[in-house]
């Protein structure tokens, strides 16, 4: 049994890792053939593309993969811990299995992901979910099959959760959820410890892959036929500052640009990293698409002080000019917390002053959320709750407002779709824009899911637009 340890997740040294090639053990291969499993995934594109590897690897093992957990034989939930409500999630999710094991015993429950990470919730499971088979964490996901057949063949509670990361896994496998968009890590973890988040705690500290490995990975993505690719890391911005002198994410998205796929997208940049050369990179190169997610958390330079961002709203502003300069069309994104201890009204004034000069395209606003164990959870706050849920519900109103002003001026416009499906409403097909925006479109000609259409927007809405295939 390995139990999570903050203090050890905490350690950023030197100490090297090693980049090692995934092997599996042949012998548990297809061992568990005819038997079904159930994924749900909490979180961010991160723990979605870390459950294609997931399901990858329950498929070596003989699983198939199922959409009703009532269907399921092993139910897994890769969870997420990055706000309260994510937990209540899970563990309300856990409820429901509780109830369904009762009326089938030999089914077996896991948890992954982020909460695994936390020692208090890996407590809660010892104390209170004996009944849970299994929980492996974010460092040791790749040796997951072993810990599910231990699980099984020993019938015994598997807690196998380390807290410094580990080796950097290469050649896992993989069984992405689209044929024609890919998910690729370029970094892991996160060195930035702003005062309210969890991520550096549950994700270890910033790791780059070595850039031939994910070029390597993008060549095959290419040579498959795949049209997007999507860069991960919690900050993709320090992307080889631990492995090289002189290449960065600048470097890297030239080079993937080059290999001519057709829709290069990367999340999340921190602003603090975003350095001319990337701006420029991502101006130069049509096939990176103009869309930046630059979350800036709040407007308030006192508040973004206290959240440990390293910008202040000035910087942040000057960042966002220059994008907007350099990168003609480009939309940019934002994440907003309200309601961060010691957020007095004059701060959220600011924060509101910042969005009516930033006009974003898309915004994700939370109400802060005190996570055990960051240096916010012990900031005095004196703000009520309901006032925070009202300032989310002001800031809510005029965020939407520029989402449909900028949505207005794509009104009688062509825009490059990428065709994602069919959508329930007859006859319309969806696909997100090269801004990243999400279009319903009607078409008379046959067209392909994974096809780069060009539509013609007749209706813009606040969270969409409207339009049809420009023939
Ligand atoms: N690495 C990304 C953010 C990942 S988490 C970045 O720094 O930009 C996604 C978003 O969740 C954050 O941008 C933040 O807005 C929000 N978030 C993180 N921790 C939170 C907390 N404790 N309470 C409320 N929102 C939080
Ligand atoms: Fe969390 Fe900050 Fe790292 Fe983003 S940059 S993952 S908000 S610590
Ligand atoms: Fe959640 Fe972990 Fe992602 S906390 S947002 S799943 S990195």
């Amino acid at each position: 049994m390995h139990l999570p340890d903050y203090k050890e997740a905490r350690t950023r040294d030197r100490r090297d890792y090693r980049r090692i090639d995934f092997s599996f053990d042949e012998k548990i291969k297809d061992k568990y053939k005819g038997k079904k499993f159930f994924l749900k995934t909490y979180g961010c594109q991160m723990n979605e593309h870390d459950s294609e590897n997931i399901s990858a690897l329950l498929i070596k093992l003989g699983f198939s993969k199922v959409d009703d957990y009532n269907d399921a034989d092993l139910v897994l939930l890769n969870t997420c811990s990055i706000r309260e409500n994510a937990h209540n999630k899970a563990f309300g999710m856990l409820g429901r299995l509780k109830h369904l094991k009762q009326t089938k015993p030999d089914l077996i429950v896991g948890l992954c992901g982020c909460m695994a990470q936390e020692a208090s919730v890996v407590e809660e499971i010892l104390r209170d979910y004996k009944w849970v088979n299994f929980v492996f964490g974010t460092h040791n996901m790749y040796n997951l099959s072993n810990i599910i057949d231990k699980a099984i063949e020993e019938n015994k509670q598997q807690i196998e959760v380390y807290s410094r990361e580990g080796d950097l896994v290469e050649g896992l496998p993989v069984n992405r959820v689209n044929s024609y968009k890919a998910y690729v890590n370029i970094i892991y973890g996160c060195d930035k410890f702003c005062t309210y988040c969890v991520v550096p705690y549950t994700r270890g500290r910033e790791r780059s892959r070595e850039k031939e490995d994910i070029l390597k990975e993008v060549k095959a993505l290419v040579d498959d036929g795949y049209k997007e690719v999507t860069l991960l890391g919690q900050n993709v911005n320090a992307y080889g500052k631990d492995l090289y002198d002189d290449y960065t994410l600048a470097n890297l998205l030239e080079e993937i640009a080059i290999m001519g796929i057709p829709r290069i997208r990367f999340t999340t940049s921190h602003p603090w990293d975003f350095t001319d050369k990337m701006i420029e990179v991502i101006g130069k190169y049509p096939n990176i698409m103009p869309s930046v997610h630059l979350p800036v958390q709040s407007g308030s330079s006192r508040v973004l002080k206290l959240m440990g961002r390293r910008y202040t709203k000035e910087s942040y502003l000057e960042l966002f000019n220059k994008i907007k300069k350099v990168v003609p069309g480009v939309s940019i994104s934002t994440d907003i917390i309200v309601g961060f201890p010691g957020e007095e009204e004059e701060d959220f004034l600011e924060t509101l002053d910042l969005v009516n000069t930033c006009k974003y395209d898309n915004a994700f606003t939370f109400v802060f959320s005190a996570r055990v164990g960051t240096p916010a959870e012990k900031l005095p706050d004196n703000t009520p709750l309901k006032e925070k849920e009202e300032r989310l519900q002001r800031l809510n109103e005029v965020v939407n407002k520029y989402f449909l002003e900028n949505n207005k001026k794509l009104e009688g416009s062509v825009v490059p779709v990428l065709v994602e499906g069919i959508s329930d409403k007859k006859n319309m097909y969806y696909g997100y824009s090269d801004t990243n925006k999400l279009i319903n479109f009607s078409s008379n000609k046959s067209i392909n899911v994974g096809d780069i259409v060009d539509v013609k927007i007749t209706k813009a809405k606040t969270w969409s637009l409207d339009g049809e295939v420009d023939e």
